[in-house]
């Protein structure tokens, strides 16, 4: 992603935005005369003072990194044609855009300055589905908060994030931005982002406001091609896609962004069930809903309008108050008035949602941003919660004799090889459009502080990038591991390779990075992969070749410094998979609440390709739910991840054989740190219902916990299990706590064995029985 720019320098362009005025004034009190009314009263005051083109120009926001001559700009804001701007983040324009709405136009209405702000600011966390690895929301929230802070500092008031787009397909680009293939865990991530990005007051100078996107199921896209139509039945949408949505609106989410996609024929832009009947009326959500860009434009093109003017119909009608980066809303709401297609009172609660956003960010009492009033960007504590979080979201997948840790006193040389090991720019991940490469620090150079002299480090990069098929440079790479203790190889995507539009049909390690692996083998030393991508890959044919894999996903400025310490034993990894890995991407979908089907695959009954003249023909097996040429399970599951440490969990109890409809109990197990070294373990509950009036899934997330155990240490975990936490969305699509019989586990993955059970009872009372 390329950063915004606006084609001039900053002074010439404030000067001809600023066009006659010769100086800049920030006066905190702008005309603001019903600053003590409440917000309601404020937004129909003001509403009733509003031009139709006034109105119009609320619910338009203009992309200001496209080269509009400032000119057009100031006008623009001067005559109210304008509510909000996106990809401005120089402050001192942003001060002066502000400046205009307030001073010069009629109204006085300042902006909202939105920005993608998705994983940190200046300060590169990792990318969201990293940060999901962590199982960590509260660490989670402290980067919102972090990038909150930063993004304020340059006059940003409002960024599109978090993204809560549900995913099962690691194919889709934008699984990167995601939490993962979890609906709990999704939900806990996008409160703790809410949370983090709008704080505890929304007329703070260093909150901002939060943007619940892609409203809804875009993250089904088919195939994983981004953009690509998704089909999701009425109860799949309301039990796994929308939760996290209204999870956001109950955590008190100023905003929310339209898909791209079409859902279930009609496009999300214009789909008046999911922007009216569900997002309004059933969730009662008063804040803005925005297009995505060019979403409202686009509408045709899916063949659902026939025309422009047809297409911001639609959009009004279904409920999309704002548009971005288009301008049919100016173009033709004004004559679908006249001609009596639209009412004012659509475009009036339009208006009201907008100003509603502006009046709850104290906008009206300051626009303004003084940057010495701001934490300054990428400082030290911003670094620790970036080496923090990229600490906890590394997965260790596979650990072979213990090749890691590497003990720094016992080797005297490593050979660190792979296009990842030293790529500033593409280790920060996708959506870094204000991030800084020149502050990332990078294995190579971590590693070579850690170690000091007392390790020889020699580095080969062997490939030019992650997608390179030159291997002109192994037999380099070969000498160097051969010549070394270990063989580091840093492995994976470049940060190019996921993101909007970066979707891949082929999951695997890129270009010649699988040969690149089998010549390292071949030197017959250990062989370490850390691998950056994403999303998860299918490593089926490199990891019988390497002896340990740490997947770090694309972890951000603080990258280096967290797998280093992790290489070298500082600390152990706890990161867990929030995706399914599959074997190959013929799988996917696979995740791993599935439904049981009925005939659902177990060991003994699948019969694989090269079994079938012997197996299948002693016996009647097959018939179950599998591949023939991939079986059924994944190649780690959901929720795995090793430590240097080894957990046993045993002695699961339920505390009670019966849970009432209006009741909760307590789920409890022994977890002791059976190894060597201290760690940290994310326990986790997993619930089955074993049937219900729409089948349920094998087994949900309903709880997870880090625990830190010293070597030897034992704890109880306990989860309090609500009945509410049980319900879903049956036949008739109402919600629904629906007694029956539930299996429950504990255990540090979705496989985990360790089972108990429990009966859900109606209440006294309750006539859902
Ligand atoms: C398109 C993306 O889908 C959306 O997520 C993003 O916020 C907007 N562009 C603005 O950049």
């Amino acid at each position: 992603m390329r950063r915004a720019g606006h084609g001039t320098s900053t002074s010439n362009f404030l000067a001809a935005l600023c066009g006659l005025c010769l100086s800049m004034t920030m006066s905190a009190s702008v005309a603001n005369p019903g600053a003590e009314l409440d917000v309601e009263e404020r937004v129909s005051q003001l509403l009733e003072q509003m031009t139709l083109e006034e109105k119009l120009g609320q619910m338009s926001q203009l992309n200001a990194s496209h080269g509009y001559p400032p000119e057009y700009l100031g006008d623009g804001l001067r005559h109210g044609r304008i509510g909000s701007v996106l990809n401005v983040v120089d402050v001192n324009v942003i001060n002066e855009l502000q400046r205009i709405s307030v001073e010069e136009s009629r109204l006085g209405i300042p902006l909202l300055v939105g920005r993608d702000v998705v994983h940190g600011f200046r300060t590169t966390l990792p990318i969201p589905l990293g940060q999901a690895a962590t199982f960590n929301p509260d660490l989670a929230r402290d980067g919102a908060r972090l990038a909150a802070e930063e993004a304020a500092s340059s006059g940003v008031n409002w960024t599109f994030a978090p993204m809560i787009d549900v995913t099962r397909d690691p194919r889709w680009g934008r699984i990167a931005e995601s939490f993962g293939e979890d609906t709990y865990l999704t939900n806990r991530f996008a409160v703790a982002l809410v949370g983090g990005f709008q704080g505890d007051d929304l007329t703070a100078h260093d909150t901002i406001a939060a943007c619940a996107k892609h409203f809804a199921g875009y993250g089904a896209s088919e195939s994983g091609r981004d953009y690509n139509t998704t089909n999701i039945a009425e109860h799949e949408l309301r039990n796994v896609y929308l939760p996290p949505f209204r999870e956001t609106v109950d955590a008190g989410v100023l905003t929310f962004m339209a898909g791209f996609n079409d859902l279930n024929g009609v496009p999300a832009t214009g789909n008046e069930f999911l922007m009216r009947k569900i997002l309004r009326d059933e969730w009662g959500f008063d804040g803005l809903v925005v297009s995505d860009w060019g979403s409202i434009f686009q509408l045709q093109i899916h063949g659902f309008t026939a025309d422009d003017k047809a297409s911001a119909l639609a959009a009004a009608s279904a409920g999309i108050d704002m548009e971005m980066a288009t301008h049919l809303y100016i173009s033709h709401l004004e004559d679908l008035l006249e001609e009596g297609k639209i009412d004012i009172d659509a475009i009036d609660t339009a208006v009201a949602n907008i100003l509603r956003v502006k009046f709850r960010l104290g906008l009206f009492e300051d626009p303004y941003t003084r940057p010495d009033e701001h934490r300054s960007l990428a400082d030290e504590g911003a670094m620790a919660i970036a080496k923090e979080s990229a600490l906890q979201s590394v997965v260790l997948l596979k650990n072979d004799g213990g090749a890691l840790p590497l003990n720094a006193g016992s080797i005297d040389s490593v050979a660190i090889i792979g296009p990842l090991a030293d790529a500033p720019y593409e280790q920060l991940g996708t959506w870094i459009f204000d991030g800084d490469p020149e502050l990332t620090v990078t294995p190579l150079s971590a590693i070579r502080g850690l170690v000091g002299d007392s390790v020889e480090v020699r580095y080969v990069r062997a490939m030019e990038n992650s997608r390179s098929r030159a291997s002109e440079a192994f037999d380099e790479a070969v000498e160097a591991a051969a010549a070394s203790d270990v063989a580091l190889l840093f492995l994976g995507e470049e940060s190019i390779l996921s993101g909007e539009a970066h979707s891949r049909a082929d999951i695997s390690l890129p270009g010649d990075q699988r040969e690149l692996v089998r010549r390292i083998r071949a030197a017959g030393r250990p062989v370490v992969a850390i691998i950056m991508a994403g999303r998860p890959l299918t490593l089926s044919d490199i990891v019988d070749d390497v002896d340990a894999i740490l997947f770090a996903w694309h972890p951000g400025t603080m990258g280096g410094p967290a797998i280093a310490d992790l290489v070298f034993g500082l600390e152990s990894p706890s990161g867990k998979l929030p995706s399914t890995f599959p074997r190959m991407v013929g799988q996917v979908p696979i995740y791993y609440n599935q439904k049981n089907t009925g005939r659902p695959a177990s060991p003994d009954r699948a019969v694989l390709i090269d079994e079938i003249d012997t197996r299948a023909a002693q016996t009647s097996l097959g018939n179950t739910s599998y591949h023939l040429d991939a079986g059924f399970t994944p190649l780690f599951p959901f929720g795995f991840g090793l430590s240097y440490t080894e957990f046993e969990y045993r002695d699961i109890e339920v505390s009670a054989a019966e849970m009432p409809s209006d009741g909760s109990l307590t789920i409890s197990a022994q977890l002791t740190n059976v190894g060597d070294v201290a760690a940290e373990e994310v326990a986790q509950l997993y619930v089955r219902d074993l049937f219900a009036n729409v089948t349920r899934p094998v087994r949900e997330l309903k709880g997870f916990q880090r625990v830190r155990l010293e070597p030897g240490e034992s704890r109880r975990v306990e989860f309090e299990l609500q009945a509410d936490d049980l319900a879903f969305y049956g036949r008739d699509m109402t919600r629904v706590v629906e007694p029956g019989d539930f299996h429950v586990w504990i255990g540090g993955n979705s496989d985990t064995q360790l089972q108990s059970e429990f009966r859900l009872v109606a209440a006294d009372g309750d006539p859902s029985s």
